[in-house]
């Protein structure tokens, strides 16, 4: 395991935790949100091909529903994936996950061979993001940042709001935070492996990205930039945005 003091350098081995044990209650009724099919594939693959096309990432650890790791595997063997990494060819690895996105990424984590350095976290619910936005996470790793986050500026303006006086009445605006100063997080976010590690052995409190955990043991953070096809799939309407880009795509492709 890499020195917490040392950032992982040009040549550092990488591997993708992909949390996908999530049930996706958002998107309606149905399978695991992971194993929805976009254009007939599921998102889980189109998410593991997106990482497995960094040439930098050699093992991919998919974190699947706790009850679902054999569907996962025969997924996984049933698709062609492409060899990602230089020694030819990118490794997968299937885990069951757990109750919360933070456990699932922790199993994900446990199940990390030692000669890793270098670690992504990448949702599945995530599945368009392209290779240069991956690549642009990792250059920023290297280069000696222990946790870095692809990020987007904000379209719409943000209120926070308190409590409402009555159940059913209208939440107040308690303040409006100057949009400029925020960004959208995406993933993958990249880490130092110790730092990542220490991380999750320590922050016990609910965080919503593994970012924040870094955050809280007062390691600094850096953003680069996100893109917008690596949005993330979570209600009705993404589904045909997500179908949306792959037909776009499909159809650059043939030109
Ligand atoms: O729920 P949310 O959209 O934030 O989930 C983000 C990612 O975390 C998804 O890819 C989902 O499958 C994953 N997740 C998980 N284990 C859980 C809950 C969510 O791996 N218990």
């Amino acid at each position: 395991m890499s020195d917490d003091s040392r950032p992982p350098q040009a040549g550092a081995t990488i591997a993708v935790v992909i949390p996908a044990a999530g049930r996706g209650v958002r998107l309606g009724p149905g399978a695991p949100k992971a194993l929805r099919t976009l254009n007939g594939t599921p998102m889980l693959i189109h998410a593991v091909r997106a990482m497995a096309a960094s040439r930098a990432v050699s093992l991919v650890v998919v974190v699947a529903p706790p009850d679902g790791a054999a569907e996962v595997k025969t997924l996984l063997d049933a698709h062609a994936l492409p060899g990602g990494s230089p020694a030819g060819g990118t490794d997968f690895l299937v885990v069951p996950g757990g109750d919360t996105r933070q456990e699932s990424v922790r199993l994900g984590l446990d199940a990390l061979p030692p000669g890793i350095d270098l670690v992504l976290v990448h949702d599945a619910a995530r599945p368009l993001v392209p290779v240069d936005t991956v690549d642009a996470v990792i250059g920023a790793v290297r280069a000696g940042a222990p946790a870095v986050v692809p990020a987007m500026p904000l379209a719409d303006t943000v209120k926070q709001v308190g409590p409402a006086g009555e159940p059913g009445a209208p939440e107040p605006v308690v303040a409006t935070p100057e949009r400029a100063l925020l960004r959208a997080v995406q993933t993958p976010q990249g880490f130092d492996r110790a730092t990542l590690v220490r991380a999750h052995e320590t922050v016990t409190d609910d965080v919503t990205d593994d970012a924040g955990m870094v955050e809280r043991l007062g390691v600094p953070v850096v953003v680069v930039p996100g893109h917008e096809e690596a949005f993330k799939v979570t209600r009705p309407l993404d589904l045909v945005l997500a179908e949306a880009v792959l037909a776009r795509r499909r159809a650059n492709d043939g030109f």
